[in-house]
């Protein structure tokens, strides 16, 4: 373990020294061309292999329909030269809902949502991914897979299998309304303890949605197969491969009282999603109320760590590559670039050509500078690089606040 400290690197020496340091290393390439190269996903191509990562808005209108203020951040963020647009989580119902301005796509706003599409295209068009979620233990409702002291919440209740069972036919749905709107696929999120995630680690859960692991897993398969059925979109899965949380609370780990990652589950898992026709893997870790370091190694705004940020990243990485090893059918997208500043085209040309995954994901550095992707093909430095210092993540999650970038350049 290396002690956690803030990036301060003025040379690629310095950052490689403490790159050495690593226990498994990190991908690095000082010739980054590979990264404007195109990829081709069921008939449609994605332009290059940046990749904007989700990040929620704050900001829809009433029905959950996007705002004038979304409009302007995606077309900036597209004109801004990303190959991908990965949306910000959109609520498959009412309840699942984080807060009143998370978005929600419905029968009744499916054309604004349309329109949006449309526009966003319009600009450099790029592949654009909508988010499908339930917010679970995070949303108004409180509705939890399993009871987890680690994570404990007022007014909470476990949702029954019943509830689960509707929920299904909620993302089908809904995922049919986003193909009807134009999104080129769409993502059954998995990640971040949400409902789907949670339901991974729901080992003391009674009922067809808990206990054995194909328990556990039943609700996500259900949900691709049905939209397999029903639709030609692309599906893509945001994954998280390790929740951070010691078993039985955690996903992705060993049984036991210590905290160690174990891909065994996550893997087998993947390799049924992809036997069901998911096509897009994104590799993600960690809660946010307990590992969020996990999910976005930063220099503030958190729980100091006990490991470095860059032992972070690795951890991203290496999970992107091992399922990128073992499916290398699979279109794999990697998390946790933004932390790595002006090495982060090196870090992902240098993966992308050692095939660790085919996109590289950039979340909190596209909020700083949605610019960001021309300039690194263009070969120039990042103007803004993210200071990774949770001033957005606190507006949206502490002050209910629309979200943006709060650092002063
Ligand atoms: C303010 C904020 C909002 C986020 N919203 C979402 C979201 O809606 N869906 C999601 O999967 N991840 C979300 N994330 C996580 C990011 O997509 C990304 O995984 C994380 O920031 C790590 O990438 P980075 O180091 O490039 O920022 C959010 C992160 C932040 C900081
Ligand atoms: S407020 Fe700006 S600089 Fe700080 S983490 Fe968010 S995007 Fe990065």
């Amino acid at each position: 373990m290396m002690k956690h400290q803030r990036y301060a690197y003025s040379s690629v020496n310095d950052f490689l020294a403490d790159a050495g340091q690593l226990s498994q290393g990190l991908p690095f390439s000082k010739e980054t061309s590979v990264l404007s190269t195109p990829l081709s996903v069921n008939g449609k191509t994605i332009r290059n292999r940046l990749l904007a990562q989700p990040i929620e808005g704050f900001d829809s209108n009433e029905d959950g329909s996007p705002s004038q203020r979304a409009f302007e951040r995606y077309q900036s963020l597209a004109d801004g030269g990303v190959g991908t647009i990965w949306m910000e989580s959109i609520s498959v119902n009412d309840e699942g809902k984080s807060n009143n301005r998370q978005m929600r796509l419905s029968e009744e706003n499916t054309e604004q949502f349309a329109q949006f599409v449309t526009t966003i295209h319009e600009h450099e068009n790029p592949f654009i991914v909508a988010q499908l979620t339930h917010s679970g233990r995070y949303s108004k409702s409180v509705a939890c897979a399993i009871e987890n002291p680690l994570i404990p919440k007022e007014n909470s209740y476990i949702i029954n299998d019943e509830a689960l069972d509707r929920l299904a036919d909620d993302y089908v749905k809904t995922a049919l309304l986003a193909e009807r709107a134009g999104f080129d696929a769409i993502d059954i999120r998995c990640c971040h303890g949400y409902l789907l995630n949670e339901l991974f680690s729901a080992y003391n859960r009674s009922g067809k949605y808990g206990g054995s692991y194909e328990n556990r897993t039943r609700l996500v398969k259900d949900i691709v197969r049905r939209i397999r059925e029903q639709s030609n979109i692309t599906v893509a899965v945001r994954l998280n491969v390790f929740d951070g949380m010691p078993y039985p609370y955690g996903w992705g780990c060993r049984p036991g009282k210590e905290l160690v990652q174990d891909m065994t589950e996550p893997l087998r898992l993947i390799g049924e999603l992809r036997a069901l026709g998911v096509s897009i893997l994104n590799i993600s870790a960690g809660i946010g109320a307990v590992t969020p370091y996990m999910i976005r190694p930063y220099d503030m705004g958190g729980p100091v760590p006990n490991e470095h940020p860059l032992e972070g990243v690795e951890r991203l990485l290496q999970s992107a590559k091992e399922v990128k090893t073992q499916y290398p059918e699979l279109l794999v997208v990697a998390s946790g670039f933004t932390w790595l500043r002006d090495f982060a085209a090196n870090v992902a040309a240098g993966g992308i050509s050692d095939n660790w995954f085919d996109l590289a994901g950039f979340g909190r550095q596209w909020v700083a500078d949605p610019g960001f992707a021309n300039e690194i093909l263009c070969g120039r430095k990042i103007q803004k690089p993210c200071a990774t210092c949770g001033g957005c993540t606190a507006l949206i999650k502490k002050e209910g606040k629309e979200m943006r970038c709060v650092h002063k350049f």
